[in-house]
């Protein structure tokens, strides 16, 4: 049976702009200000032993976006995550949520931050409504309704009143995501929340994830998943070794990897390549002699430019494509040389990797 989601969750625009949940379950604390950095890390290094799991990592996440943690097996997200949420001691470095460093009073955590670090423990005889209920009792009551309203937003509200037990793991992971909002948390961590999902539990699960944000939440997205956190984030960093490597906006990051592949007789490539080299919009033009191809660093909608000045030259392009690189062609870059274990896991789609070659980050 395909589960439903609510289109924009409950969501409210109050006076202020301020975006609040519908029917408010504010905590004592309330929402971030929009784009107030919710959590900042500064230097945060983790050594286990011989092994730097996590070195220097300079973070911030503010309130209304995703934010994605992208990364390998290995790289550190996890344990990163760990020191956030005050579960590890960091070796060096800081941790700031809302403004204040985390120190040894970690309520700000309880209280403010909602996180999904591995599957939650449900009972599995309760309905996903009483387990929710249970939960919302151990945390000192919530407001009336909010259950069912976060049961909603998760799309399980048909399904409330089944046994945890006969819930797919899609299912479960719902339930576990409404059960990290029961505190109205300005923080959402989720730790590769799609984790052994099919494709169709992974889309239901993405399909939450920016409602969160638009709540005013800010959300950290832990994945190795490169198609998750370029279609749900806004901002991405990602990490290798436990070193970022690169960080920017999602937008941004394939956009530089934009470019146009012109095809032209051999003996055209040369000239075709000078020709299109002096274009002020061209940052750079390689020439592929085996598939006759003149690989163009220019933004992809430009190409009727490039036939344009071609053709004034007397050269006929057979074929003008625009190409973009997704941000697995950037991922895989990145992790280019990386251990056997974080190739596996980059294994796929080695498409377009030669064209970026020698420009990788260190
Ligand atoms: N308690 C620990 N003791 C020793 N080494 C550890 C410990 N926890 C993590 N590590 C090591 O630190 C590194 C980073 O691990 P971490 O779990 O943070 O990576 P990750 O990015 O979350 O990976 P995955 O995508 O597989 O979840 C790995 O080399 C791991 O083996
Ligand atoms: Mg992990």
């Amino acid at each position: 049976m395909a589960t439903t989601l609510p289109d924009t969750a409950s969501v409210s625009t109050g006076l202020d702009g301020h975006v609040q949940p519908a029917g408010g379950f504010g905590g004592a604390d309330g929402r971030p200000t929009p784009g107030e950095a919710v959590l900042r890390t500064r230097g945060l290094t983790k050594r286990f032993g011989a092994i730097t799991a996590v070195e220097g990592l300079d973070l911030e996440v503010r309130a209304g976006e995703v934010f994605g943690f992208l990364g390998p097996n290995g790289a550190g997200k996890s344990t990163t995550v760990g020191m956030v949420l005050g579960l590890i001691a960091p070796t060096s470095g800081t941790v700031e949520l809302f403004g204040r460093p985390l120190g040894a009073d970690r309520s700000v955590v309880a209280r403010r931050v909602g996180a999904i670090i591995e599957t939650p423990a449900f009972y599995p005889y309760l309905s996903g409504r009483d387990n929710l209920r249970a939960l919302a009792m151990a945390a000192g009551g919530v407001p009336d309704g909010t259950v069912d309203r976060l049961l909603a937003q998760v799309g399980l509200t048909e399904r409330a009143g089944g046994k945890y037990k006969t819930y797919s793991l899609g299912m479960k992971q719902r339930l576990g995501i409404a059960s990290t909002l029961l505190t109205d948390p300005g923080l959402v961590i989720l730790d590769e929340p799609t984790n052994g999902l099919d494709p169709a539990g992974q889309r239901e699960i993405r399909a939450i994830i920016p409602r969160l944000a638009r709540e005013g939440r800010a959300v950290l997205l832990a994945s190795h998943l490169l198609n998750e956190v370029e279609h749900v984030c806004d901002r991405v960093v990602i990490v290798r070794r436990g070193r970022m490597v690169e960080s920017g906006s999602v937008a941004a990051l394939v956009r530089r990897g934009e470019h146009i592949e012109v095809g032209l007789a051999a003996a055209e490539l040369a000239p075709g390549a000078e020709v299109l080299r002096g274009l002020p919009f061209v940052e750079r033009v390689d020439i592929d002699e085996a598939a006759r191809t003149l690989r163009v660093g220019a933004p992809a909608e430009r190409g009727a430019e490039l036939n344009r000045a071609l053709a004034g030259q007397g050269l006929f392009a057979g074929t003008i494509a625009p190409r973009r690189s997704s941000l697995e062609d950037i991922f895989l870059e990145l992790t280019e040389g990386s251990t056997p274990g974080e190739q596996a896991i980059a294994g796929a789609g080695r498409g377009r990797r030669r064209w970026r070659r020698g420009r990788a980050a260190a």
